[in-house]
């Protein structure tokens, strides 16, 4: 489905930041990524399986529990659509693309067990096929934007948020570790049988903290998801996103719904994606995912991509963004790889440096111990003995003021 003129030169740079992050490098130094961001039930994870041509765990309840480190490789010739999953020293092979939402699952349980646990460990999932993009997305387990039972309607608003519940912990070691990647707002809700709305909801207030420790960082693209039936200057993912990125340089915003769009109001979608509404620098695409209807009727995901282009081809105000490249999944897909591979690139003289610096200093570190301990018994002893007479000698002369006297 999707043809992309940029392969060859797109593929190295994906590629090159796809081994630095498997071996564990975001630790230490920021990579670039895109990172989803939206109100629930926005659109997002819609927007991922149609990126992805594959069906994700996703609906309402809970589903994203682990991170999920979804690399997208594009295949040419006669090759086969194959899936690669990985975590914790598993590695399954399979090519029924109809069971990659039983392998998720199957891995989410096994790392966050089967209960509404969640889990720092990544999955990896790999997916080698025609119909996908050259892209890697990291999509990270949601978080309940909405106050739930027993919560006041404006509790993201109040100054003092209850007590920070335990799953707390998790997501800030989960931020640590990932740094500013891709991350997918899906409902993450209380069961009703739980000891208690708060012990599994994170408070909204809440959330937009969180949000903002992945997006402040300059390597993140975001993705602001924004369905076409709401007030867009009242979204809370594009005021933040301007928050943190006013000049709007790596914010990319994607109208989703326009089947739903309130009669009479075509007129300012399309303001707001030919850009002079809300400006931004990276601009706005407008996209048709499937609706409830069409996943009850099972409609298969290539299926929806016809009938997205039959949709705008066909609509009265939005047909001429088409031509534009405004709209369709497709374009999506073509502007997100570019986005991608533009920040990668610039990027890529600061990951230097940072590697850089680390080397530095882990050499610096190890020439304190380029002599090596002696490996004889006697000798030992001497070099022992070498080292707390120095550093008695040292807390001596701490003691005297001797240290202070030799500064001056
Ligand atoms: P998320 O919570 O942001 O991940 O949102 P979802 O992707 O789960 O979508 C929420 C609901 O909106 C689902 O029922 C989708 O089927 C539906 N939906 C998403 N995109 C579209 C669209 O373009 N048109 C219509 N009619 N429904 C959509
Ligand atoms: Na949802
Ligand atoms: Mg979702």
């Amino acid at each position: 489905v999707f043809h992309s003129h940029l392969d060859e030169k797109v593929r190295p740079y994906i590629d090159l930041i796809d081994s630095l992050r498997q071996i564990g490098i975001e630790r230490d130094v920021a990579l670039p990524a895109i990172a989803v961001i939206g109100d629930q039930s926005s659109g997002k994870s819609s927007v991922l399986e149609a990126l992805s041509g594959v069906a994700l765990p996703r609906g309402s309840g809970i589903l994203t529990r682990c991170p999920l480190v979804l690399k997208l490789k594009r295949l040419k010739g006669r090759a086969q659509w194959k899936a690669i999953i990985s975590y914790k020293g598993q590695l399954i092979s399979f090519d029924d693309p109809s069971l990659v939402e039983s392998h998720i699952r199957e891995a989410q349980n096994r790392l966050a067990g089967t209960d509404v646990g969640i889990c720092e460990d990544p999955i990896s999932l790999e997916i080698s096929s025609h119909d996908v993009c050259d892209l890697t997305l990291i999509d990270l387990p949601g978080i309940a934007r909405v106050p739930v039972k027993g919560q006041p309607d404006d509790i993201g608003d109040q100054a003092i948020l209850p007590e920070f519940p335990h799953k707390s912990l998790k997501y800030r070691a989960l931020i640590n570790k990932l740094g500013a990647d891709t991350l997918n707002f899906q409902c993450f809700q209380s069961t009703p049988s739980g000891a208690g709305s708060q012990t599994t909801s994170l408070v909204p207030g809440r959330i937009k903290h969180l949000i903002l420790a992945f997006v402040k960082k300059t390597e993140t693209i975001m993705l602001v998801v924004v369905p076409c039936n709401v007030d867009i200057a009242t979204t809370e993912a594009l005021r933040m996103a301007q928050e943190v990125d006013p000049e709007g340089k790596r914010t990319l915003a994607v109208l989703t719904k326009p089947d739903l769009v309130d009669k009479g109001t075509e007129r300012n979608v399309l303001d707001i994606v030919e850009n002079k509404v809300i400006p931004l620098s990276k601009g706005y695409l407008i996209v048709k995912c499937r609706g409830q209807k069409d996943i009850d009727d099972k409609i298969s995901l290539s299926e929806a991509t016809l009938r997205e282009r039959e949709f705008f081809r066909n609509h009265e105000y939005f047909s001429p963004l088409l031509n534009k490249d405004k709209a369709s999944i497709q374009c999506l897909a073509n502007k997100l790889t570019c986005c991608l591979v533009t920040n990668i690139k610039s990027s890529l003289p600061f990951v230097r440096e940072d590697v850089k610096n680390l080397l530095w200093d882990t050499k610096e570190a190890l020439s304190q111990f380029e002599k090596g301990l002696p490996l004889e018994p006697n000798k030992m002893k001497n070099y022992l003995t070498n080292i707390l007479v120095d550093f008695n000698s040292k807390i001596d002369g701490l003691c005297s003021g001797e240290v202070f006297n030799d500064q001056n």
